[in-house]
């Protein structure tokens, strides 16, 4: 598909074609990143019962991620901690990928 396109760009030689391919590289870049977009839209469902929906926790126990609370860890630590879960916290594996865990982390850090 791509090879294609860059056929294509290099045969035509047309610039738009030039900047279609540079949006496609761009656009398919972005899908491997977190998106906190839909992180935020999974923390609301699954989250936001316990941790509160703009980050103050509202179960005792719970962290609150708009004051940073657990936050210092790196993206890793965290992504297990929601998989297998902490005492009171229910784990997520098989319920949200890691990309999804992913996605609530990069939402997470954009709370406080
Ligand atoms: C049933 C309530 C509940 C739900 C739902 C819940 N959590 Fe938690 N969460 C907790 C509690 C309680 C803790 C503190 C656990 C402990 O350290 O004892 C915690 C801790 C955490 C921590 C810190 C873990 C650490 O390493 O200290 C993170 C990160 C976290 N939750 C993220 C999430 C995410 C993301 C979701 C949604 C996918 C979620 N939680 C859903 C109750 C919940």
């Amino acid at each position: 598909m791509i090879r294609q396109i860059e056929f294509k760009k290099i045969g035509s030689g047309k610039p738009t074609l030039c900047l279609t391919f540079l949006l496609l590289l761009l656009s398919s870049g972005i899908s491997y990143a977190s998106d906190p977009g839909k992180g935020g839209r999974l923390y609301a469902m699954q989250c936001a019962s316990c941790h509160g929906a703009s980050g103050t926790s509202v179960m005792p126990g719970a962290p609150s991620f708009s004051r940073g609370e657990r936050m210092m860890q790196p993206d890793a630590i965290l992504l297990s901690s929601i998989q297998t879960g902490k005492n009171a916290m229910p784990a997520y594996r098989g319920i949200l990928s890691d990309q999804d865990i992913l996605d609530v982390i990069a939402y997470l850090r954009t709370l406080h």
